[in-house]
């Protein structure tokens, strides 16, 4: 058994692209793995230093990735401010990683030119605070996209730095945990790319999308004038809305407009009210588990606690011993 560890941006909600890329994998984990899933409210302070609504924005994540299958009594699901042990663990880590490595970093880089104006120290160290998320439960495994890779590069160089140093073998190096095929790609409905909110909200239909809504994004969704020889190659705006089709319609549905479409007698429209109905079907379950979680707030707060008292748990430990091995004694 691994341990996993993965860290959630509390901005935005989910959508079908989240759920069928690394959502669905977290879920299958949760019951082979010891897993721990946190949301990453300290992060979120390195782009947004004064939130609006931290505690509202935490608690929609919370409760939209509970709904969507995310098992309180099989993971550990926390909130990463309620571990200040990580805290303390990242202003260790912080003493022994190099401003030149740092600055170096992709993501560092990136943020400076999003954000001229609030060149942070927590931008630049935010790859040790993500370090410290994941060495603090000594995890073997982390789930992350490509665009994670290189923190999780200078995770396994922190890990390896302070075993070292301190001339220990204790943090394991963690590994990318690799999803190989289940990964499946959602496009977005506005042409081209994945579906996310960087195109604009209605490229990406939301799990607490509202029917209308759903019916609103698809029916705009991105087509052309249509195919005009038979079996004719797809352009990629009706790949992806068939792409789409695949993931909530059946098979039947998929291939009867296939069909239509090879024949050249495919009417965008219809295809699109089918699409939409069948988004609808896909997503009230999960729309509808969002609104009764949002009113309960017993339960909320009951999920939270839980989660906090097993990752403080397994975070103290953790943290006592690396006191211990860096030389901290209480008198
Ligand atoms: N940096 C990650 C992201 O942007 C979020 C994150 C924070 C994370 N801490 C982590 C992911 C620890 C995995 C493990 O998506």
């Amino acid at each position: 058994m691994e341990i996993v560890v993965s860290g959630i941006r509390p901005t935005g909600n989910l959508h079908l692209g989240n759920y069928f890329g690394a959502l669905k994998n977290f879920i299958s984990m949760q019951n082979e793995h010891d897993c721990y899933f946190f949301i990453a409210d300290y992060h979120s302070l390195t782009t947004h230093p004064t939130p609006q609504d931290l505690h509202g924005n935490v608690k929609q994540v919370l409760v939209e990735y509970l709904a969507a299958g995310l098992d309180p009594e099989k993971a550990t699901l926390y909130i990463q401010s309620d571990v200040p042990e990580t805290a303390e663990l990242y202003l260790f880590l912080n003493m022994n990683a190099y401003i030149g490595e740092l600055e170096r970093c992709t993501s560092f880089k990136d943020k400076i030119r999003q954000q001229p104006q609030n060149v942070n120290a927590g931008l630049l160290t935010y790859p040790t605070l993500m370090a410290a998320d994941i060495i603090i439960h000594k995890a073997t495994k982390v789930p992350v996209g490509k665009d994670q890779e290189q923190h999780l590069e200078m995770t396994r160089q922190f890990a390896n730095r302070f075993n070292r140093l301190y001339n220990v073998d204790y943090f394991p190096e963690p590994q990318a945990y690799n999803f190989g095929k289940s990964l499946v790609r959602i496009p977005g409905l506005l042409g081209s790319g994945k579906m996310g909110k960087s195109e604009g909200e209605g490229n990406a239909i939301f799990l607490a999308d509202e029917p209308a809504a759903i019916r609103k994004k698809v029916m705009r969704a991105v087509t052309d004038s249509g195919p005009t020889t038979p079996n004719q190659e797809k352009p990629e705006p009706i790949q992806n809305l068939f792409q789409l089709m695949s993931v909530v319609s059946s098979k039947d549905t998929v291939d009867h407009f296939n069909d239509l479409y090879n024949n050249c007698q495919i009417r965008y429209g219809d295809m699109k009210k089918q699409l939409a109905e069948d988004m609808i079907h896909f997503t009230t379950p999960f729309r509808e588990r969002i609104k009764e979680l949002l009113n309960d707030e017993a339960y909320i707060s009951k999920v939270a606690r839980m989660g906090k008292e097993k990752a403080r748990a397994s975070a103290a430990k953790t943290i006592k011993e690396v006191r211990e091995i860096i030389g901290f004694k209480s008198f």
